[in-house]
C-alpha cells in the first residue's frame, strides 16, 4: 500500500517519531485537504483571523484592537456533560460520577466518526504546553483540529506553536488530543460560519493519557488543553504521582502591612472564580494580584508547603455580569484587545455588549444574529457567552505568575451558589473536615453546561464534571494529601457562599469587590487574630468579626448571610447521605466519620 500524500503532511518541523506517526495516522483517517503545523506566530494569527472573518465566523471589532466577535451555532454553546466520557479499562475507575464506555468500543465508534471527517478542510497540528515552558518537566500536548477557531483560541489559552515544540525534542511525552468539528465539506459545498455536528463525544482515555473530541467547536469541548487535559487527564496523573489538579483560581493578597498570602479557590463553573481572581478590594490598603482564574496544579515544595501553578495562558471568562463596577480588571484586560468574544452581542459601531454591562444601546445584533433592542424578549447574549484574552494583559497579573515553582498556598476556599443554608464563610476544623466540606460542596447548576439551570447538585471540590477517575478515590487522594503533610504547613480550608438570598430573593451579600472583607477575615484567622464562633458546621464569624466599615448593606442582611440554621442543616443531611451512598464502597471512612460527627453536633 502506498502512503497517502496530503499536502503539508511531510513539512513537519519536528523529528519526534511518535508525534509524526500519530499525525500521519490521523491525517490518513480524517483525509483533510492539507495539513498545517502551527507555529504560533503573529503571521499565523493574521492568516487565521482573516480566514475566520472571510468565512463569516468572526467579525473584526472596530472599537477594540485586534479583537473579534463570534457567534456559535445556537446548539453548540456550552460543555456537554452528558456526552463526556471517561474510557478507563475498568468502569470502576471512572466511578459513579462519570459516563463510561470501554476504550475499545469508544475507539471503534469514534474512528468511524473521524473517517473522512476533515474532508474539504485543513488539519492543524498544534503543539502546546500547559504551564510554564521552562518547567523542569513541561506538560506537553498536541491538539489536532480542523477548526481555525480552535487554533486562534489555543494561541490565547496555551503556550503553543514553535516555542512549545522546542520542548518536545525527539521523544518527550505528550498528550495526544484529537479534535474534529465533524463537518466534512463536499467539493464546492459552501461552509457555514460555525461548523459542528449534532453527534458529540468528549472522550478521555486516562490510562493512555489521550483525548478524542468530536462534533463541538465550543470552549471546554474543543480547547482540549483546558478541562480535558488540565483537569480530567491531569487529575489522573496527579493521583498516580502525588499531586492535585483542581478547578481553582489562584490569587495573591497583599495586606496593608505588605504581607503576602496566596489563596486558591474552587467554585463550580460560572460561580465566581474569575471575579474573585481579579478582585478590586473595597477595603483600604489591601491589594489583589491575579495568577489564574480557572485551574490550579498543586504539589508540595521542598519546604513542605503546597505550591500552585496555573497551567493556562489566557482567561476564558463568563461575559454577562462583567462590568466596570463588578470586575473592572477584566474590563481593562479586554480593552487592551487581542480578544475573541463568543456569543455576546455586537453593537452597531463595532463593539461588544452583554447583559450587566451598563445601559443597553438602542440597537444591537444579538448572539443569534438577530436585531435586538432593549424591548426584545430575548437576551442579547447567551448566559454562557465568553471573552477569551491573554492573561499577560491583566493589569494586576502577579509578576510571578509564570514561575514554574508556583506559589505557596495559605488558604483554600471551596464555594458554591446556594440560595439558602450555606453561610457567607465557614472555616473548617482541620484538613479532614475541610476535605469533607469540599466533598459535600453543593451548588445550583449554571449555563456553563448544557442542561437545566438552577438545580442544586453536589459538586465535590467544584470538580464534578472534571474528576478523571472514581470520585471516592479522588476524595481519598485529598485525605492522603493532608496525611502525608506537616499540618502546620497545610493550607487552611474555608467554605464560602456569595449567593445566599433573602426572603425577597435578593442577594444578602453584595459580593464582587466586597468579597475582600471575607478574604481579610480569612487572613486574620491564619494569623490567629480574628474571632469566630464554633458552630456544628465549623468556625463562622459574627458580623462584628468582619470588617464592615463603609459597606453599604444592612447589618441584618450580613447576619442573615452568616446564619447557621440547624433546621436547614438537618435538611441537608439526607442529601449528603444520598450523595455518599452514590459514591459507594470507595467513600473514605474518614468522610463517613465526618458526617457522623456533624450529625452529632447538630443534635
Ligand atoms: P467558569 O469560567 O465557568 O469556571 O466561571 P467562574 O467560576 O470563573 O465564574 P465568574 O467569575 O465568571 O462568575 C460567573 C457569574 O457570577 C458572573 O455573571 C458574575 O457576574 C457572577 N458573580 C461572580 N462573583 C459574584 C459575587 O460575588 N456575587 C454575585 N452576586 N455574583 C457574582
Ligand atoms: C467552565 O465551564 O468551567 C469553564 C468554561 O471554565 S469551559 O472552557 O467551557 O469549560
Ligand atoms: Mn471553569
Amino acid at each position: 500500500m502506498t502512503a497517502l500524500t496530503i499536502p503539508g503532511l511531510d513539512q513537519a518541523p519536528t523529528t519526534h517519531q511518535r508525534l509524526l506517526a500519530w499525525v500521519r495516522e490521523v491525517a490518513e483517517l480524517t483525509t483533510p485537504d492539507q495539513v498545517v503545523w502551527c507555529d504560533g506566530s503573529d503571521d499565523e494569527w493574521e492568516r487565521m483571523t482573516a480566514k475566520l472573518v472571510e468565512a463569516g465566523t468572526f467579525v473584526r471589532l472596530e472599537q477594540k484592537p485586534n479583537s473579534f466577535w463570534c457567534a456559535s451555532d445556537p446548539g453548540d454553546v456550552a460543555r456537554v456533560e452528558e456526552r463526556t466520557f471517561i474510557c478507563s479499562q475498568d468502569p470502576a475507575d471512572a466511578g459513579p460520577t462519570n459516563n463510561w464506555m470501554h476504550p475499545d468500543e469508544m475507539k471503534a465508534t469514534m474512528t468511524e466518526l473521524y473517517r473522512g471527517s476533515m474532508r474539504g478542510r485543513t488539519m492543524y497540528v498544534i503543539p502546546f504546553c500547559m504551564g510554564p515552558l521552562d518547567a523542569e518537566k513541561p506538560m506537553l500536548g498536541v491538539e489536532i483540529t480542523d477548526s481555525e477557531y480552535v487554533v486562534v483560541s489555543m494561541r490565547v489559552m496555551t503556550r503553543m506553536g514553535a516555542r512549545a515544540l522546542e520542548r518536545f525534542g525527539d521523544d518527550a511525552d505528550f498528550v495526544p488530543c484529537l479534535h474534529s468539528v465533524g463537518a466534512p465539506l463536499e467539493p464546492g459545498q459552501q461552509d457555514v460560519p460555525w461548523p459542528c455536528n449534532e453527534t458529540k463525544y468528549i472522550s478521555h482515555f486516562p490510562e493512555e493519557r489521550m483525548i478524542w473530541s468530536f462534533g463541538s467547536g465550543y470552549g471546554g469541548n474543543a480547547l482540549l488543553g483546558k478541562k480535558c487535559y488540565s483537569l480530567r487527564i491531569a487529575s489522573v496523573m496527579g493521583r498516580d504521582e502525588g499531586w492535585l489538579a483542581e478547578h481553582m483560581l489562584i490569587l495573591k493578597l497583599i495586606s496593608p502591612e505588605n504581607k503576602v498570602y496566596y489563596v486558591a479557590a474552587a467554585f463550580p463553573s460560572a460561580c465566581g472564580k474569575t471575579n474573585l481572581a481579579m478582585l478590586e478590594p473595597t477595603i483600604p490598603g489591601w491589594k489583589v494580584e491575579t495568577l489564574g482564574d480557572d485551574i490550579a496544579w498543586m504539589r508540595f515544595g521542598e519546604d513542605g508547603r503546597l505550591y500552585a501553578v496555573n497551567p493556562e495562558n489566557g482567561f476564558f471568562g463568563v461575559a454577562p455580569g462583567t462590568d466596570w463596577k463588578t470586575n473592572p480588571n477584566a474590563m481593562r484586560t479586554i480593552e487592551r484587545g487581542n480578544s475573541v468574544f463568543t456569543n455576546v452581542a455586537l453593537t452597531d459601531d463595532g463593539d461588544i455588549w452583554w447583559e450587566g454591562m451598563g445601559e443597553p444601546p438602542a440597537h444591537l445584533t444579538s448572539w443569534k444574529k438577530r436585531d435586538w433592542t432593549p424591548d426584545s424578549e430575548e437576551l442579547s447574549s447567551h448566559p454562557n457567552s465568553r471573552y477569551c484574552v491573554p492573561i499577560e494583559q491583566c493589569p494586576i497579573v502577579a509578576p510571578e505568575w509564570q514561575d514554574p515553582k508556583g506559589v505557596p498556598i495559605s488558604a483554600i476556599l471551596f464555594g458554591g451558589r446556594r440560595a439558602t443554608t450555606i453561610p457567607l464563610v465557614t472555616e473548617s476544623r482541620d484538613w479532614q473536615h475541610g476535605v469533607f466540606m469540599g466533598a459535600t460542596l453543593s451548588s445550583e447548576t449554571t449555563a456553563a453546561a448544557v442542561g437545566q439551570v438552577g438545580v442544586v447538585r453536589r459538586d465535590p471540590m467544584a470538580m464534578l464534571p472534571f474528576i478523571g477517575y472514581h470520585a471516592g478515590d479522588y476524595f481519598q487522594h485529598w485525605i492522603d494529601t493532608g496525611k502525608g503533610a506537616d499540618a502546620t504547613k497545610l493550607p487552611r480550608i474555608f467554605y464560602v457562599n456569595w449567593f445566599r438570598r433573602g426572603e425577597d430573593k435578593r442577594f444578602l451579600w453584595p459580593g464582587f469587590g466586597e468579597n475582600s472583607r471575607v478574604l481579610k477575615w480569612v487572613v486574620e484567622r491564619l494569623e490567629g487574630r480574628a474571632p469566630a464562633v464554633e458552630t456544628p458546621i465549623g468556625y463562622v464569624p459574627t458580623a462584628e468579626a468582619i470588617d464592615l466599615e463603609g459597606l453599604d448593606a444592612p447589618v441584618a442582611d450580613i447576619e442573615a448571610a452568616l446564619a447557621v440554621d440547624p433546621e436547614e442543616w438537618k435538611a441537608e443531611i439526607p442529601l449528603i447521605e444520598e450523595w455518599f451512598a452514590k459514591i459507594g464502597d470507595k467513600l473514605p471512612t474518614s468522610l463517613r466519620d465526618e458526617l457522623e460527627a456533624l450529625k452529632q453536633r447538630l443534635g
